[in-house]
């Protein structure tokens, strides 16, 4: 027949995501494909650690945006694991961000709440002094800095409390707990906003879109403890009469110390975009609904 299949590509935004197999990085790609030209990039097509693979890989892609999810995100792991995250979320994430530089395109970073202590009482605004409490924060606030230091008009979007359909997540891990019969017992004394990936990836698209620069802190709207949200879950999935038995951080050791209040705040990004993002009851309700 002689209809030419379109050529794909021309004229149309190249965009790079890395860490693309990854639970946000999933949702970016789904959205972003709509509109953009997607190269999606995970460890198995290169890793960030290595610049002198980062640097020919984004030559050879060409992007005219890089989008950064690749990380290492094992919270606990990081405490025992510290060389690892470091390689990753620091150095990795400035090579990435150098490359990118180098090719001309813009670099999208995303960092964590967790580069806050959680000793404040109001939400963090982007200029507030960061001082993670843990080894992945640490590792995750010199990203920033390594991500700022190559690519001056970097847009860093810090988010909170991810859960999506591509990844583990604490959701899942409700609802598993709640089918097994098993007693759930959730820590009361961590707030924080638990955030749809599908959400993120949207408000990251906003803010490219009116050439966001810097920090922006970015999640769903309103908090809760780890304990309301597990409540909440179990709520809305059908699960009212289950029992849930709050517990403290102290009573529930991890490896890893967790900021104890780590709201962000999100007046620089209504400001920036205009719009309010969703609250977390909504979000959640559509994630249920997907599932
Ligand atoms: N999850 C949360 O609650 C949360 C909260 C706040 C901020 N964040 C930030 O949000 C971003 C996305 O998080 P996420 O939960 O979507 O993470 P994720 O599901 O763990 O995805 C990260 C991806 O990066 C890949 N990766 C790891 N090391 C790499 C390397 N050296 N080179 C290339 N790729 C590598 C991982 O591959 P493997 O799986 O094979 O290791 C994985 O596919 C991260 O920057 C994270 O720090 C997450």
């Amino acid at each position: 027949m002689g209809s030419e299949a379109p050529e794909r590509g021309r004229g149309r935004t190249r965009v790079l995501v890395t860490g693309s197999a990854g639970m946000l990085g999933t949702e970016l790609v789904r959205l972003f494909q709509r509109e953009f030209d997607v190269t999606e990039a995970d460890l198995g097509e290169f890793d960030i650690r290595d610049s002198v693979v980062t640097d020919a890989f984004v030559a050879g892609a060409t992007p005219d945006i890089v989008i950064n999810c690749a990380a290492y995100t094992d919270v606990d792991g990081a405490e025992s694991d510290s060389e690892e995250a470091f390689a990753v979320n620091a150095r990795g994430a400035g090579n990435i961000a150098a490359a990118a530089e180098r090719v001309g395109a813009r670099v999208v970073h995303v960092s964590t709440d967790y580069v806050f202590d959680g000793t404040g009482d109001r939400p963090y605004e982007e200029t507030d002094e960061p001082g993670p409490v843990c080894v992945y924060g640490r590792s995750k606030l010199a990203g920033e800095l390594a991500v700022s230091e190559a690519a001056q008009d970097a847009l860093i979007v810090r988010t909170a409390w991810l859960y999506g359909q591509a990844g583990p997540n604490f959701i899942e891990t409700i609802l598993t707990l709640a089918s097994s019969g098993r007693d759930l017992k959730v820590v009361e004394d961590q707030v924080g906003a638990p955030t749809n990936v599908r959400d993120l990836a949207r408000t990251i698209l906003e803010l490219i879109a009116v050439g966001a620069t810097g920090v922006v802190n970015a999640t769903n709207r309103g908090w809760c403890t780890w304990f309301e949200f597990a409540r909440e879950i179990l709520d809305q999935a059908g699960y009212r009469d289950m029992p849930i038995e709050p517990v403290t951080s102290e009573q529930f050791p991890r490896p890893a110390p967790r900021p104890g209040y780590s709201v962000l705040s999100l007046a620089r990004l209504v400001s920036l975009t205009g719009k309010e993002p969703r609250s977390w009851q909504d979000a959640l309700t559509e994630y249920l609904a997907e599932r």
